[in-house]
């Protein structure tokens, strides 16, 4: 008999390797991995470019308003072995995780009708199972039945360095103190906003990964998952 193809919430912190560990258990399972947080990366961008934010300032009627002109998909891309964002036919992916995007990702997200509109693609995307799903609120709100929830976490500071690596790797001119700045403020911002804070689900096991390899986190993740498949 075929294997159960269950939900993977996967839930956390800003910058703690979340994207990376779910790619890697969606490609051990031959699941769809789902970047939640690009989706709301790639409204922002969008609001930046269309004059809905303007100098750091996000006008939140202006954002709702755009909403209905903001099309989303993912398409498969088997060099990276994982999706690109696209934003009306437009490939965003590059464009996303730029410090300026970061900045206004969380006033953006904390727009209820923003989040209105990508968990409901979320819940499309994930209805048939096969899926690993990354963000703040999925195991919560958008799957809160989902079968395995895990809750990630690491050091602000551990978060900070891998992130300025990544992005002076890029040749983006930031400072550790700049990207520590915005990891913490967005931790608050998403703990704290209003609609669908981040929080542990009270199911969700947590792991905190600052002091493990990747290959340590998927030995863990086999474990996990042996427990829920055979329960
Ligand atoms: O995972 P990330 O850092 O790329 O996410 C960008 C922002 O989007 C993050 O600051 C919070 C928000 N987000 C959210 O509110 N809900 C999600 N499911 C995913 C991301």
């Amino acid at each position: 008999m075929d294997k159960k193809r269950i939900i993977i919430a996967i839930d956390g912190h800003s910058s703690c390797g979340k994207s990376t560990f779910a790619k890697a258990i969606a490609a051990r399972l031959g699941y769809i991995f789902i970047d939640t947080g690009a989706m709301y990366r790639a409204v922002t961008l969008y609001a930046l470019e269309n004059g809905a934010i303007v100098n750091g300032i996000v006008d939140e009627e202006r954002v709702e308003a755009m909403l209905g002109d903001i099309d989303i998909d993912f398409r498969f891309n088997a060099e990276r072995g994982a999706s690109d964002i696209y934003v009306n036919g437009d490939l965003v992916e590059g464009k996303i995780r730029t410090i300026e995007v970061s900045n206004c990702v969380s006033p953006v997200s904390s727009i209820g009708a923003v989040r209105h509109k990508l968990v409901a693609i979320q819940q499309q995307m994930g209805r048939k199972g096969g899926v690993v799903m990354d963000g703040r609120d999925i195991g919560t709100v958008v799957f809160p039945d989902a079968e395995l929830k895990i809750y990630m976490t690491a050091d602000a500071m551990v978060r900070a360095e891998r992130r300025f690596k990544e992005l002076t790797a890029k040749g983006d001119n930031v400072t550790l103190e700049q990207i520590y700045d915005n990891v913490v403020s967005r931790d608050k911002a998403d703990m704290t906003r209003a609609i669908s804070p981040l929080r542990k689900a009270e199911d969700a096991i947590v792991l905190d990964n600052s002091h493990m390899s990747v290959e340590e986190q998927m030995t863990w993740f086999d474990e996990q998952y042996r427990r829920v498949m055979e329960a």
